[in-house]
């Protein structure tokens, strides 16, 4: 969750660490810092709170040093205290973690005993302590580092400094990633490609368990036993490296008016426009396959159960959907012939790593649908499926989630056709259908100015209820927690024939019903739904097409997005959802790209 940053450098460090920092704001922002070595001594400032805090701490107690390391923290043990802010310093040592130390607690009774004192409530310093134990029992930095990373247990990344060693950082990677970036003269290591970007493209992935020096000239890698080991440099793309808001106001904002090219070039990869097919996965033919279990988190979990009503109504193919929390402890009953599936934007989250890891340990084929193509998803699963949504930086998933869908709407049509559920000249209609969507989600953007009137009413409910039926009850889930997300207010999704259930109960006129309902063969259905509720004295806000607009009852406030094929309907009616979700926010003057206790990566259980 947090982010790392390293560098070795020529130059004074710390404008640079900040520069970092701010890029890897996304993973965490409950307090920041950094350190340097300066005179064989190290320095260290940090701050409660956001990067900015920290800028104005270094503003009044400026920081030089051409070797160090930076850290933004998204809390676990410890209040987000500047006392508990990394780095933390033992002795010789100081380091920056992301992740967490299972057996910390057992650790510090240990060094307790031995009479070291602790200045935090963090995990993290018993790292420092272990170190520094181990330095100074005659250990060499490297030497001491494995001796630790031997007796500590947990997922986490580190980036380490010590006193006196003003040519050398070591890191280590075990469930969280880390990458090293090699510059001129200069080396560095990060949370990601993101962290090291502007300073080189020229970028080698830790592998799980790996630890490394990095001096000013190269990296010496060992695998967990110790091993010297290569791993590949690779060269990444200069858009990981340059993410600017541009001319909008929030990453979000610009996020969600990117949908249309991320979906677009999503559909690159598994379409061929020319001769109107899909394009197969190498090694893998769905007819082969019995059940797809697909494991996910958050936004990722809805893309996934929308794309269950494809696999089931295309190519018949069994789908489960699992929350992978809940998945990797119930001891799941699974068959080889089951595909696991992990979706995920960033392919790190920890309990969707977890699932994918069971999976694959029961002997079932496993394919990772991912952001990051380089995450440990990616490098794990038997099949890459690549999204190509770019990065994303605004902490709720937009662009990360249409391209989600649209991966996996155009696997499904590849599993209709390989389990001869559909022909070829069916498939062409299909992928005709899916290559219409980028032009039809920038046309549902133009919903924008209708969204933002009905984003001010909106701002003022305390609860917002959101309903739908088929592929848009997932899309009501997803709607309910964008909004809780960033603006703070209480949302539920439903399935629209759940209203009776329960929440119906709920409604009055100050709780807004949101019914996502094109006209389709639903229509008619969630119709009688927007009655009941108007019967109640309740306010209902329709998102649907131009024909469902025109069979609205009276008394329901409509949003009119394209028509479309319901193929790519989820896709369409996406983009109004995601932005009444981001103009109620803007409305109550949220903080849309980092809103409270909320990290982009959940790197931890
Ligand atoms: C966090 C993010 C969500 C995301 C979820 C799963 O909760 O805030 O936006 O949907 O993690 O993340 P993943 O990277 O696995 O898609």
């Amino acid at each position: 969750m947090c982010g790392i940053i390293g560098i070795v450098g020529k130059q004074p460090v710390t404008e640079r660490l900040m520069d970092s920092l701010k890029r890897l704001e996304y993973r965490g922002y409950d307090s920041a810092g950094v350190a340097t070595i300066v005179d064989g001594k190290i320095e260290r400032r940090r701050a409660q709170g956001k990067i900015r805090a920290l800028e104005d701490r270094l503003l009044n107690q400026p920081l030089s040093g051409t070797i160090g390391i930076g850290h933004t923290r998204w809390a676990t043990h410890g209040a987000p205290s500047e006392r508990n802010a990394h780095p933390h310093t033992c002795g010789r040592v100081t380091l920056v973690h992301n992740g967490i130390i299972e057996n910390f607690a057992e650790l510090k009774g240990e060094l307790t005993a031995q009479g070291h004192s602790f200045e935090s409530d963090t995990d993290t310093e018993v790292i420092a302590h272990l170190i520094d134990r181990q330095l100074s029992l005659g250990d060499s930095p490297v030497t001491a580092l494995k001796n630790t990373l031997d007796q500590i247990t947990g997922a986490f990344a580190l980036a380490v400094l010590i006193a006196g060693e003003d040519n050398m950082i070591m890191g280590a990677r075990r469930g969280s990633p880390l990458v090293v970036g090699y510059g001129v003269g200069e080396m560095f290591i990060g949370s990601d490609a993101l962290a090291v970007g502007p300073f080189t493209n020229r970028i080698a992935y830790l592998d799980e368990g790996d630890f490394v020096v990095i001096d000013h000239d190269r990296a010496q890698i060992f695998d967990a036993s110790g091993s010297a080991v290569d791993r590949p440099i690779k060269i990444v793309s200069a858009a990981a490296a340059l993410v600017e808001k541009g001319n909008y106001r929030h990453f979000m904002e610009k996020e969600i008016h990117e949908q249309p090219e991320s979906c677009q070039r999503t559909l690159g990869a598994y379409t061929d426009a020319l001769t109107s097919r899909t394009l197969p996965t190498p090694g893998l033919d769905f007819a082969s396959v019995d059940r797809i279990q697909i494991v996910a988190c958050g936004t990722a979990s809805y893309a996934a159960q929308i794309a269950r009503y494809l696999f089931e109504r295309l190519a018949g193919l069994p789908t489960d959907v699992e929350i992978a929390s809940e998945f990797r402890y119930r001891d799941p009953a699974l068959l080889t012939t089951t595909l696991a599936v992990a979706v995920s934007q960033s392919g790190e989250t920890a309990d969707t790593l977890a699932a994918l890891r069971w999976c694959k340990a029961a002997g079932l084929r496993t394919a990772a649908l991912v952001n990051s193509h380089e995450s440990t998803m990616a490098r794990e699963a038997d099949f890459l499926w690549p999204t190509h949504a770019g990065p994303e930086i605004g902490v709720a998933s937009t662009k990360a989630f249409t391209a989600q869908i649209t991966a996996l709407t155009a696997l499904a049509v590849t599993a209709a056709v390989q389990r001869g559920r559909i022909d070829a000249s069916q498939e062409a209609k299909l992928v005709k259908i899916l290559l219409e969507a980028p032009r039809l989600i920038a046309a549902s953007l133009k919903t924008e100015e209708a969204v933002r009137a009905l984003a001010i009413d909106t701002a003022k409910a305390r609860d917002v209820l959101y309903l739908g039926r088929g592929p848009m009850y997932p899309l009501a889930l997803e709607g309910a927690l964008k909004l809780k997300e960033i603006s703070y207010i209480h949302a539920e999704g439903y399935a629209a024939g759940e209203l009776k259930h329960g929440p119906i109960a709920l409604v009055d006129e100050a709780t807004p019903v949101i019914i996502i309902a094109p006209h389709d063969s639903f229509f008619e259905k969630t119709a009688s739904n927007m009655s009941e509720v108007i019967a109640r004295g309740g306010r209902v806000i329709l998102f649907t097409d131009e024909e469902g607009g025109a069979h609205a009852p009276a008394g329901v406030r409509v949003v009119i997005a394209p028509s479309s094929d319901p193929l790519i309907t989820p896709l369409v009616m996406s983009a109004p959802i995601q932005m009444l979700a981001y103009y109620v926010a803007v409305q109550k003057g949220a903080d849309v790209d980092q809103p409270r206790n909320l990290a982009k990566s959940v790197t931890v259980e």
